[in-house]
């Protein structure tokens, strides 16, 4: 049961995290946004990767020259989350302090106005609940916890029941020995109080006839 659960909440939290894996091209002094509406603590974690158009080679290919900006912004408040610069390969991660849109903004580190250098950015965005998803097993747990707790009440409440059980079993035992020990002895009470009787009569009848036969 344990292991279908543990299963359960791993499908529940694979869900929960929202992967989206893009590519998309870029000029050299371009700037290309994304909006991202996320609630409170939410952690995302972009992972990119930049190719640049070479003519020489008519493909796109890694340049260590190449360097990516990454700024995110709440939107409302224009509160900035996140500003960094990295090579063309490189992630990026940010916890979500206040609900809503939130943009996620990439652009090379590229001046030249002139520059007509094409890149080509792949981006995956994994959306995930981090914390919430550890709460959301401190539950799943405490829940488990709570099931285990009730059966063992439940145990509890049976042995308690089954020794009361045998308590009465026992002392109803005790009981029918006592009634059967008090009925024996009743029993020969009862014998001897015949036999006394009994010599007693016979003592009377023995006297009785004594009497008639002197007379
Ligand atoms: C752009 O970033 C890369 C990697 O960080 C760096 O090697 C390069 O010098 C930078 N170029 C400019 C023009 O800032």
């Amino acid at each position: 049961m344990l292991k279908r659960l543990y299963s359960l909440s791993i499908l529940l939290l694979s869900s929960a995290l929202a992967a989206n894996a893009l590519h998309f091209y870029l000029d050299a002094n371009e700037k290309r946004c994304f909006i991202e509406e996320l609630p409170t603590d939410t952690v995302v974690e972009g992972h990119y990767r930049a190719l640049e158009w070479k003519e020489q080679s008519q493909s796109y290919v890694i340049d260590d020259n190449l360097g990516i900006h990454v700024d995110v912004e709440e939107v409302e408040s224009g509160h900035t989350v996140v500003k960094t610069k990295g090579p063309s390969d490189g992630k990026f991660t940010f916890t979500s302090h206040d609900a809503g849109d939130h943009s996620i903004c990439l652009s090379t580190n590229y001046t030249s106005w002139f520059s007509s250098t094409h890149i080509r950015l792949y981006l995956d965005i994994t959306v995930g609940t981090t914390r919430a998803d550890s709460e959301h097993d401190r539950t799943h747990v405490s829940e488990v916890a709570a099931k285990v707790r009730d059966l063992n009440q439940k145990l509890e409440d049976i042995r308690r029941e089954q020794q009361y059980q045998r308590e009465r079993e026992a002392d109803y035992r005790d009981l029918s020995e006592t009634t059967n020990s008090r009925a024996v002895w009743y029993s020969l009470a009862q014998i001897v109080v015949l036999v006394i009787t009994c010599a007693w009569q016979l003592r009377h009848l023995k006297n009785f006839f004594e009497d008639r036969k002197s007379r």
